[in-house]
């Protein structure tokens, strides 16, 4: 969602910038632009679709000469993706230029405050009301200018200026939306995350909300938004640029498929100690911990979706109440939040701005919040009251599927935790399940040697209309992750329906031949689950089930049975999903679908 890059220094910008919002691509965006100083002018290249478009109108950026430039990879809010809309954004003198991330809310009356003055609009953009605001207020020190504006603005954002008259200067600042600095003897940087200038340096800012970093050949300063000075501590970066490479493999998303054993193990192993779960981010005593009366997560997308497996695993293993919402709602809902609660807010990119303000509001009325995030030094991490980390390293694909599983990982350490401090659980219980969690990482390798087989079953589908998830309980939970997988990178319309529910209305669906994905991992269920395939195949459902091996009676009931190795069922999410990811995964291969950055999404979604 919306990338930034900016350099400045004894080396060519443009293709600095180029490589920069190349890494940044997974971020999603439907257009990009630069904005190069040559000595005397701003120069603007834009270009709409694929970042490829904007190397070659600019020859991988030689024909933009000049040592100090910004560029911008958008995905389109306000205004469609073209040549107009797409940033940076100039003011009508074309001496300053401006690229953005977020959202500015406030944007219409200052539009209108700034027409009224004479100030003529070219984009329907959110953005441009920023350049000619900076021309309004700019009286030779851009410092004041971008203060000023500041005041002004209400939103989100994260901004890279050029101001022509300041041609050894570029400045960004930031408020809800992620923007880091670096430098490096070459020069200086600033950029919407970090892969984007890893090749270049690893010794990097985080810029905090509402700083403002003037950056120059030989290093930067930061201020407040009152102008005055203020010290900041670099944090030398020590993954390595590679860790966001393929590897070989055909798309980062397969290459991150074959990562969850190492995640899962990176998430659960240094909080195994003596057979114990320790948990020290929690910042929490056991009796703090044992006190809380009810828990609520909120997150989006997958991330919400491993919530909905944290409540089942929670409330079954812990017996304390969990309430999980999508992120988007919780915030506006006026949520009950009781005395003794305890919220949790899951996020890989740990700069999805409905999670961040659930988060902020949560805090607002005096809770804390524990962040499951991915991403090191994002807001979510630095700004929650404690933050587990998911070790799952940088994700690319859009399509989220290592960040999951560790955040599936996360959550059944925090149940255990939960359940061994209310007592709820035994400690020979907690040392078998402590055991089957290490057990899962070499199962999830086994189950990814299928893939062979699942491909083969994919390919029968890549013509799909329709295709249905379903399951009951924790297996309900995985079918809404399958069928999210399956939907947004295959384009195939997929539903996952509690399978009990099915019959209330969707069952009206199915069709000969419809494929219908029953996942039946709860011993409990077995026989539930086998009634609702005997109704959807009654229909002309085709069946394909994902259960345990011990379930003998599926391979009757069902048309395609996969089978997963045995686990607590508390964990077997973490199994199923294999499959279903695979499943997702090649249907969209096998109709040559752009899989690591499907169409209309982004990464890291941050806006609201
Ligand atoms: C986007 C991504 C999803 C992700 C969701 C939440 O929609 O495409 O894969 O689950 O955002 O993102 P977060 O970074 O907060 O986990």
């Amino acid at each position: 969602m919306c990338g930034i890059v900016g350099y400045i220094g004894s080396r060519q910008a443009a293709p600095i910038i180029l490589d920069g919002l190349s890494k940044l691509e997974y971020r999603g965006y439907d257009s990009a632009g630069m904005a190069v100083f040559d000595g005397e002018h701003i120069q603007i290249r834009k270009a709409v679709g694929r970042l490829k478009v904007l190397e070659n109108l600019t020859h991988g950026g030689e024909t933009m000469k000049g040592y100090m430039g910004i560029g911008h990879t958008r995905w389109a809010t306000h205004g469609a993706p073209n040549n107009m809309n797409s940033h940076p954004h100039l003011n009508t003198a074309q001496t300053i230029a401006v690229v953005h991330n977020g959202i500015i809310e406030n944007y219409i009356p200052l539009k209108k405050k700034l027409m009224d003055k004479g100030y003529q609009f070219v984009s329907e953009t959110d953005t441009e009301v920023l350049a000619h605001l900076l021309d309004y207020y700019y009286k030779d020190n851009p410092l004041e200018a971008i203060t000023k504006v500041l005041h002004r603005v209400e939103g989100s954002y994260a901004l890279g200026i050029l101001f022509a008259d300041h041609p050894e200067e570029i400045y960004a600042v930031r408020k809800d939306s992620p923007l880091i600095a670096g430098v490096s003897a070459e020069g200086c940087f600033i950029a919407s995350d970090v892969p984007a200038i890893l090749k270049y340096t690893r010794t990097v800012y985080y810029v905090d909300n509402q700083e403002v970093v003037k950056l120059g050949k030989d290093g930067m300063k930061f201020y407040s938004v009152d102008e005055e000075e203020i010290t900041k501590e670099a944090v030398r970066i020590d993954w390595d640029a590679d860790a966001a490479e393929k590897a070989g493999y055909e798309h980062f998303m397969l290459k991150e498929m074959y990562e969850q054993p190492k995640t899962v193990t990176d998430t659960i192993s240094p909080r195994i100690r003596d057979d114990k779960i320790v948990i020290e981010e929690l910042k929490m005593t056991d009796e703090e911990l044992a006190a809380v009366k009810k828990l609520h997560i909120v997150a989006c997308g997958s991330a919400y979706h491993a919530g909905v497996t944290g409540k089942y695993v929670i409330e079954g293993l812990a017996r304390v109440p969990v309430e999980v919402d999508v992120a988007s709602e919780f915030r506006y809902r006026n949520p009950i939040l009781e005395e003794d609660s305890l919220v949790i807010v899951i996020s890989q990119s740990g700069e999805t701005a409905d999670t961040l303000a659930a988060m902020r509001e949560s805090q607002a009325r005096g809770f804390k919040v524990l962040g499951i995030v991915n991403v090191v030094g994002s807001s979510i991490a630095r700004e929650a009251d404690a933050c587990l980390y998911t070790w799952a390293g940088p994700e690319i694909a859009v399509a989220t599927t290592k960040a999951y599983s560790a955040q599936l990982a996360a959550l059944y350490l925090l149940a255990i935790k939960l359940g061994v401090v209310r007592k709820t659980i035994h400690e020979e219980n907690a040392s078998e399940l402590i055991r089957d969690l290490r057990r899962l990482p070499d199962q999830i390798e086994l189950l990814l040697g299928q893939k062979g087989k699942i491909q083969r079953f994919a390919n029968r589908y890549v013509g799909a209309k329709d295709i249905f998830f379903i399951g009951r309980g924790i297996d309900y939970a995985i079918s809404l992750e399958g069928s999210l997988k399956l939907k947004e990178i295959s384009y195939v319309h997929s539903e996952a329906y509690a399978a009990g529910e099915l019959k209330h209305g969707t069952i009206s669906l199915i069709e000969e031949g419809t494929l219908v994905v029953a996942v039946s991992t709860q011993p409990k269920l077995y026989q539930k689950m086998i009634s609702n395939i005997v109704e959807v195949k009654a229909r002309g459902a085709f069946v394909m089930a994902v259960t345990n091996e011990e379930n003998k009676a599926m391979e009757k009931a069902s048309d395609y049975c996969v089978y997963l190795p045995e686990t607590n069922p508390y964990f077997a999410n973490s199994l199923a999903i294999i499959p279903l990811q695979l499943f997702g995964y090649y249907v969209a291969v096998g109709k040559g679908c752009d899989v690591d950055k499907p169409r209309n999404l982004a990464k890291s979604v941050t806006v609201e």
